[in-house]
C-alpha cells in the first residue's frame, strides 16, 4: 500500500502519528505492507517552500493509493499565515489539491455512539433515539471553485462569488450518494435552495434523473434551511444527506456538533477511482495543538475508510471500528468526550489503547 502522509498543521501530525499506530498494527495481523510517504501541506508548506502547495506535493499524492491527512491551517487571527494573500493561505493547499486530483464526492458521517451521548448537545429525548447519517458533500464546484474577484464599481467596493454546477457534476456526485444508500437504510435526502437558486432547481432535477436507477432508494428533497432545523431537531430521519458544496460544508459541521465531539468523526474525499483522500472532520485546532490531549479518534477511524473505500478490506477496517468501541465500552476517553467515571487518556496512549484491541 502506497500511502501518502499529510501530517499538516496544528494537531495533525499528532492525530497522524496514532492513526499510523493502528495501520501498522493491521499492517502486521492482516499482512500487508505499507510504504509511507510524507507530503507537505498547509502551513508547514508555506513555511518550507513559501506556498500552500507544490506541483512535487501533488505528484506525490497523485503516486499514492490513497493519503492519509491530519488537518491544515492555524490562528486566522494571530498567525502570519493569514497575512498572506488568499490564494497563499493554508486552506488554498487544501481546495488546489481536492481539484488536481478531481475528488468531487466528500463524504463525511455522523454517528451517536452509544457511550457518548452524554456528550450530545441536543436534548434528551432526541438524544435517546440515536442517529447515524452521513453527508455526502459535492466538493470540487459550486461557490468554492467558481469565479470571484474584488474590484471598484462607481467608486464603491463590490465582491463577487459565482456559483456555478454543471449537470455532470451533480450527477457524479449524485451516483456516489446513491451507491452509498444503496448499501445503508436506502433514503437520500437531497438539500438544496431550489425555491431561489436555478443551480439548485438544476440539482433537483439531476438528482431525480439518477434516483430513477435506484428504484429502492427512497429519495426525497428538503430546503436547505430546514435542513439545518431539523437536523436538531429529528437528526434520526437522516440516512444519506446529498448536497452541494457550501451547504454541505455548513451542515457538515453542525452534523458533527450533535454527536457531541467532532474528535470522533471521520471523512473521505472520493473521485472516479479507488484513490480516497482521507482526513477527520475536526480542523488543526491550533489552541491544543503539541499538549497531547487532541482526540485522535477521527484520524484512526478515517484512515479504517481507508482500508474500506481504497483497499477493500472490510475486515481489517471493521477490526478498526471495532477497537474504537471496545476502548470507548472500557471507559477510555481524552478530554473532549471526558465525562465522569471514566479515565481521561492522553493522545498517544488513546492510539496505542486502540492499536493493542486490533
Ligand atoms: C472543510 C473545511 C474546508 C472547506 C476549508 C478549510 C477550505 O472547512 O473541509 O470543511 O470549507 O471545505
Ligand atoms: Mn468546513
Amino acid at each position: 500500500m502506497k500511502i501518502g502522509v499529510i501530517s499538516g498543521d496544528g494537531i495533525g501530525p499528532e492525530v497522524v502519528a496514532e492513526a499510523k499506530k493502528v495501520l501498522d498494527k493491521c499492517s502486521e495481523k492482516f499482512g500487508f505492507e505499507i510504504e509511507y510517504t510524507d507530503i507537505y501541506m498547509g502551513g508547514c508548506s508555506i513555511d518550507k517552500f513559501g506556498v500552500p502547495l507544490t506541483d512535487e506535493a501533488i505528484e506525490a499524492a497523485k503516486s499514492s493509493d490513497a493519503v492519509l491527512m491530519g488537518s491544515i491551517g492555524g490562528n486566522t487571527t494571530t498567525s502570519p499565515w493569514y497575512r498572506l494573500p488568499a490564494d497563499k493561505r493554508p486552506e488554498a493547499g487544501l481546495l488546489k489539491i481536492r481539484k488536481a486530483l478531481n475528488l468531487f464526492a466528500n463524504l463525511r458521517p455522523s454517528v451517536l455512539y452509544d457511550e457518548l451521548k452524554d456528550a450530545c448537545p441536543l436534548r434528551k429525548d432526541i438524544a435517546d433515539k440515536g442517529f447515524d447519517l452521513i453527508i455526502v458533500r459535492e466538493l470540487t464546484g459550486g461557490l468554492y471553485f467558481g469565479k470571484r474577484h474584488t474590484g471598484e464599481e462607481n467608486g464603491i467596493v463590490t465582491a463577487v462569488d459565482t456559483l456555478t454546477y454543471s449537470e455532470e457534476e451533480i450527477r457524479r456526485a449524485a451516483i456516489k450518494a446513491f451507491e452509498i444508500a444503496k448499501k445503508r437504510r436506502k433514503k437520500v435526502t437531497s438539500v438544496d435552495k431550489a425555491n431561489v437558486l436555478d443551480s439548485s432547481r438544476l440539482w433537483r432535477k439531476v438528482t431525480e434523473e439518477v434516483a430513477k436507477a435506484y428504484p429502492d432508494v427512497m429519495l426525497e428533497h428538503m430546503l436547505v434551511d430546514n435542513a439545518a432545523m431539523q437536523l436538531v431537531k429529528d437528526p434520526a430521519q437522516f440516512d444519506v444527506v446529498f448536497t452541494e458544496n457550501m451547504f454541505g460544508d455548513i451542515l457538515s459541521d453542525e452534523a458533527a456538533e450533535i454527536t457531541g465531539s467532532i474528535g470522533m468523526l471521520s471523512s473521505a474525499s472520493l473521485n472516479d477511482t479507488k484513490f480516497g483522500l482521507y482526513e477527520p472532520s475536526g480542523g488543526s485546532a491550533p489552541d491544543i495543538a503539541g499538549k497531547n490531549i487532541a482526540n485522535p479518534i477521527a484520524t484512526i477511524l478515517s484512515a479504517a475508510m481507508m482500508l474500506r473505500f481504497t483497499f477493500d478490506m472490510d475486515e481489517a477496517a471493521k477490526s478498526i471500528e471495532d477497537a474504537v468501541s471496545k476502548v470507548l465500552k472500557e471507559g477510555y476517553r481524552t478530554v473532549d468526550i471526558m465525562s465522569e467515571g471514566c479515565r481521561e487518556v492522553k493522545t498517544s496512549e488513546m492510539g496505542s489503547l486502540i492499536a493493542d484491541r486490533i
